[in-house]
């Protein structure tokens, strides 16, 4: 009989024991993250469980299930019994094909009403731009952007395209500032007086610069100056410390963009990279940072604004902080974070800052030309800094919605960061 009693004594002395220590690490853990995010994550831990009692995960499957269904509804409506499901024994004709296209975009929502993406005319009769873009589409829908030796016409547009937009975004401007900063320091070469570009888009500067076409978008840019000679060769696509490229999308923008804070940070001496960004970024920073391995360390916006503040990324900024990530305007909100205050933390703690600009790039440059938007969110904020070398800055930004963004970047060694 006392073999038992001192058993069970010894066992609530455990079970005791099991409990302060528990309760110790949930008291770490309130300190740690406050008593907020605790509570949220008990409580998500409690419907975990509940999900596992018997007849709840059915249910919750069958309310999934509806919801699934109405959505499958709505996109496939009855569904399609001509719906062509496997490779076809006979070929058809191209008026087939066509005539196939023209009946499936026939029952496409034109109302206008719908939520869509793409922000210029999509309805009623082709109207100039829409010719234009089809007739380039045509012209350029065999080529390949890999091969720039051989499609050297691809080649220059990009370069061209990119030079344009870093104006926009004050990138050239910014330039000037580095040259006097990297002046005989970092550049073997240059720039010439032409404003030719570097790295097999000099040709395209100065041939359509005799063309008198598309100069405007370099020359206008202020390239030629002795001054700006001494720059960083490696360049991409562009003249000066400000380069950039074409991607497919936002979402690839800012996946090269994180990539290329990653091998900073292996440059620097950082194995464990992280990036400081919020929650109302855009998914593709969950995704760029899973897949190349960084920690995404998510911060709240300020709750009356939706803007991601300077102290709230200091307070969870460590050692191993590469980057802060911000955005001009948010995905969810449209709001734009306080780009200067950002960069300022940025420049005091040496890491980089990444704008994502996709949209407002466009939108924001043309509202602040006319007045209407006061704030720099751009290569603006950027200013010499006590350090010799530029600090790292990223910029993505997207064209209207076709499937094409840039990324345009100033990284210390920035072209063989992003490949
Ligand atoms: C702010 C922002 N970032 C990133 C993206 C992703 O761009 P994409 O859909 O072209 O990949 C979007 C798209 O809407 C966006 O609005």
């Amino acid at each position: 009989m006392t073999q038992p009693g001192a058993f069970a004594r010894w066992f609530h002395r455990f079970e005791r024991l099991v409990a302060l220590w528990m309760l110790f690490g949930w008291y770490k853990r309130v300190r740690r993250d406050g008593l907020g995010k605790f509570l949220k994550a008990a409580a998500g831990f409690v419907l975990a469980r509940a999900k596992a009692l018997p007849g709840v995960q059915g249910a919750l499957n069958a309310e999934l299930d509806k919801e699934v269904a109405k959505i499958e509804q709505k996109m496939h409506g009855a569904g399609d019994p001509t719906a062509v499901v496997s490779l076809p024994a006979a070929g058809r004709s191209a008026e087939d094909v066509l005539a196939l296209a023209a009946e499936r975009t026939a029952e496409e929502d034109k109302s206008g009403k719908s939520w869509g993406g793409v922000y210029h005319e999509t309805r009623g009769p082709p109207g100039e731009l829409s010719k234009l873009q089809a007739a380039m589409w045509a012209r350029f829908n065999q080529t390949n952007a890999l091969y720039p030796t051989i499609f050297t016409s691809v080649r220059k547009f990009e370069a061209e395209i990119i030079s344009c937009c870093v104006g926009l975004v004050h990138g050239h401007e910014a330039k000037a500032t580095l040259c006097a900063l990297t002046d005989g320091r970092q550049g073997s070469g240059g720039v010439n007086a032409n404003g030719k570009m570097l790295n097999g888009a000099s040709s395209s500067s100065s041939s359509s610069s005799s063309s008198g076409s598309s100069s405007s978008s370099s020359n206008s840019a202020g390239i030629g100056s002795e001054n700006e000679l001494a720059l960083p060769l490696k360049a991409w696509n562009c003249e000066g410390p400000a380069v950039g490229l074409l991607t497919s999308g936002g979402t690839e923008s800012i996946l090269i963009a994180i990539f290329a804070y990653r091998q900073l940070a292996y440059d620097r001496g950082i194995g464990s990279p992280e990036i400081v960004g919020c929650y109302t970024a855009h998914p593709a920073l969950d995704k760029a940072c899973h897949y190349f391995g960084l920690k995404l360390v998510k911060v709240k916006a300020e709750q009356a604004t939706q803007q991601l503040r300077a102290a709230a990324v200091a307070a969870a900024m460590t050692p191993n902080t590469i980057a802060i990530y911000a955005s001009a305007p948010t995905f969810p909100h449209g709001v734009v974070d306080p780009i200067p205050e950002l960069a300022g933390l940025a420049r005091a703690r040496d890491v980089g800052l990444h704008v994502d600009n996709c949209l407002g790039g466009f939108y924001l440059s043309f509202l602040q030309k006319a007045g209407v938007f006061p704030h720099a969110f751009d290569f603006q904020v950027r200013r010499p800094s006590a350090r010799s070398r530029p600090e790292p800055f990223s910029l993505s930004k997207m064209s209207y919605s076709l499937a094409h963004s840039l990324l345009l970047y100033l990284f210390p060694t920035h072209s063989s960061l992003l490949y």
